[in-house]
C-alpha cells in the first residue's frame, strides 16, 4: 500500500483573506464568499500535540529513495505525508522533483557569497519546475474526472499541464500569448498534443479569458491558483532540505513572476518549522524582471497595502507578467520569512544568465534572475559574504535557446536603448566561429583563443 489517509494528512480549503474554510472548491479555485485565493491547511497540525516524529518521516523519506514503487520514485508523491491526500489510482507522476543541488564556484566568486549553491528545477520531465506541482494538480483533476484541462501560460506551464494531461488521458487546452513565448515551450505543448490558442494579447489577457471560460465550460483550471499546484510546488523545499541535511541555508532567491512558486517555497518552510523537520526560517528573496516589476512596486512603493497592474515587458517572457495572481501569498511569505524583493535589469538577466553558463550549468532567462537579485543583495547589504544562499533555478537553458544565441552574437541589445550598457556583457560573449573546413584556419582559431583566455 502506498497512500495511506491519517488524521495528520487530512487538509481543508482556506480563503487567505477572510478565512472562509469551503468544503470544496468552485472551477475558479476563488473564495465564493470575497473572491480572493484559496489554500489548503492541515487541522491535525495545529493542535499543539506533535503530529509527526520529525526523525522517523526523514528516515522514510530517505528509505523511499531506494524503493521501485512509481510514488516513492516521484521528488514530489515521495514526500506525501504533508500533502492533501490523492489516491494513488488518481496519480500521474513522470518521477518529477528529485532535481540536482549544484555549486557555483565561479558564481560564488563573482558575487563574493562562497558558499552558494542552486537547485535546479530546470532537470525536471518537462524542464521547469512546473511539473512538481503539476503531477500533484493533474492527479487532482483526474480524481475529479475531468476530461479536459486548461492553462494560461507564458509557456512552461502549458508544456508542463499538456504532458501530465496526455499521460492521464485527458483532453488540455492551453491559452499563450503569441509571439511572446519562446519555441522551445511551444513545440512542447504541440507535441504532448494539447489545443493549443495562440491569442493577440499578453499572459495577463490569457489569464482573464481563461477565468470567464472556467464558468462557462466544464474544464478543470490548472494554473497556480489552483492550490493543488502550490502543495506539489512545496516539495521542492522539502527536497531542498533533505539534500542539505536539514540545515536551511541563510537565503533562499526565487524568480517573481505569477508568484505562485515563491509562495510555495515558503509555505513548506514554514509547515516544515511548525513539525520540527527545521529549526529556522531561510530568508526567502524574490527577484522580478525591471520591466515586470508589479510585485517589487507593490512592497517598495505602496507597503504591500496594494498591487497596480502594468503591461509587462521582458526578454525574460516567462515572468513577463503584470498582474500576478499571488501576490499576497507572496508578501506573507516575504514577512513570514523576512525575506527582500528586488528588480533587475535586462542586461543584468543576460549577464547572470551567462555567468550561471560558465559554470556549466545553465539555466532559462528568468531563472537568471535569482545572480542578478543576489548581486543587488550584496551590495545592499543584506546579503553577507559568510551567509550561505541557494538560488532556485527553474527552468532549463534549451527552453530558450534564441535568447542565449543572440546574447553571445551580441545582437540581444543591438538597436535597444540598452545596448551601451549591453557592452559589460561582452566578455561573456562566445558567438560562433564560421571558418572554412581547414585545419590550419581551426588551430588558428584555438591559438587565438589560448592567447585570450
Ligand atoms: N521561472 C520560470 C522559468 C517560469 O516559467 C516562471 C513562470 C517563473 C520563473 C515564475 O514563477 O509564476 O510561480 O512566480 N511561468 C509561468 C508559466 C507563469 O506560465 O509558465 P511564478
Amino acid at each position: 500500500m502506498s497512500i495511506t489517509q491519517t488524521a495528520e494528512t487530512v487538509s481543508r480549503l482556506r480563503c487567505i483573506a477572510c478565512g472562509a474554510s469551503p468544503d470544496s472548491a468552485d472551477q475558479d479555485f476563488r473564495c465564493t464568499a470575497c473572491g480572493d485565493l484559496l489554500e489548503f491547511f492541515f487541522p491535525g497540525w495545529t493542535s499543539g500535540s506533535p503530529v509527526f516524529d520529525p526523525a522517523a518521516l526523514k528516515s522514510l523519506w530517505r528509505n523511499r529513495r531506494t524503493s521501485r514503487d512509481a510514488l516513492d520514485q516521484s521528488g514530489v508523491w515521495r514526500f506525501r505525508e504533508l500533502l492533501p491526500h490523492i489516491p494513488e489510482e488518481h496519480v500521474i507522476t513522470l518521477r518529477e522533483g528529485n532535481t540536482p543541488l549544484y555549486r557555483l564556484p565561479r558564481c560564488a566568486r563573482a558575487t563574493g557569497v562562497e558558499n552558494l549553491l542552486a537547485k535546479h528545477q530546470g532537470m525536471n520531465p518537462t524542464a521547469s519546475f512546473k511539473d512538481t506541482g503539476m503531477t500533484f494538480a493533474a492527479s487532482s483533476a483526474h480524481q475529479g474526472r475531468f476530461s479536459w484541462v486548461a492553462c494560461a501560460s507564458t509557456g512552461n506551464t502549458s508544456a508542463s499541464m499538456a504532458a501530465y494531461a496526455a499521460r492521464g488521458n485527458m483532453h488540455s487546452l492551453v491559452l499563450i500569448p503569441e509571439g511572446k513565448i519562446s519555441w522551445g515551450k511551444l513545440s512542447q505543448a504541440l507535441d504532448y498534443g494539447a489545443l493549443t490558442c495562440q491569442l493577440r494579447t499578453d499572459f495577463d489577457g490569457c489569464v482573464r479569458i481563461l477565468a470567464d471560460l472556467v464558468r462557462q465550460k466544464p474544464v478543470y483550471l490548472l494554473n497556480s491558483v489552483n492550490p493543488y499546484r502550490i502543495e506539489g510546488q512545496k516539495t521542492a523545499a522539502i527536497e531542498l532540505m533533505e539534500q542539505l541535511a536539514w540545515e536551511p541555508p541563510d537565503h533562499i532567491i526565487v524568480p517573481g513572476g505569477n508568484l505562485g512558486n515563491s509562495s510555495a517555497i515558503g509555505k513548506a518552510l514554514v509547515e516544515m518549522r511548525e513539525l520540527k523537520l527545521i529549526s529556522r526560517l531561510p530568508r526567502l528573496s524574490i527577484i522580478q524582471a525591471q520591466g515586470a516589476n508589479p510585485f517589487y512596486r507593490s512592497v517598495r512603493e505602496f507597503g504591500g497595502k496594494k498591487l497596480e497592474p502594468m503591461t509587462a515587458d521582458t526578454l525574460a517572457t516567462a515572468i513577463q507578467i503584470g498582474n500576478p495572481a499571488s501576490w499576497k501569498k507572496a508578501l506573507r511569505v516575504l514577512q513570514a520569512t523576512g525575506g527582500e524583493v528586488e528588480q533587475v535589469t535586462e542586461v543584468e538577466i543576460a549577464t547572470a544568465k551567462a555567468e550561471i553558463g560558465a559554470d556549466g550549468i545553465g539555466c532559462e532567462p528568468a531563472s537568471a534572475v535569482t545572480l542578478a537579485g543576489l548581486k543587488k543583495l550584496r551590495r545592499s547589504g543584506f546579503v553577507k559574504p559568510g551567509e550561505s544562499v541557494v538560488l532556485i533555478l527553474t527552468g532549463h537553458q534549451l527552453k530558450d535557446p534564441d535568447f542565449t544565441i543572440k546574447f553571445h552574437r551580441g545582437e540581444l541589445f543591438s538597436g535597444t536603448p540598452a545596448e551601451n550598457a549591453a557592452a559589460q556583457a561582452k566578455s561573456l560573449q562566445r558567438a560562433p566561429v564560421v571558418l572554412d573546413a581547414d585545419l590550419g584556419a581551426v588551430i588558428a582559431a584555438l591559438d587565438a583563443a589560448e592567447r585570450n583566455s
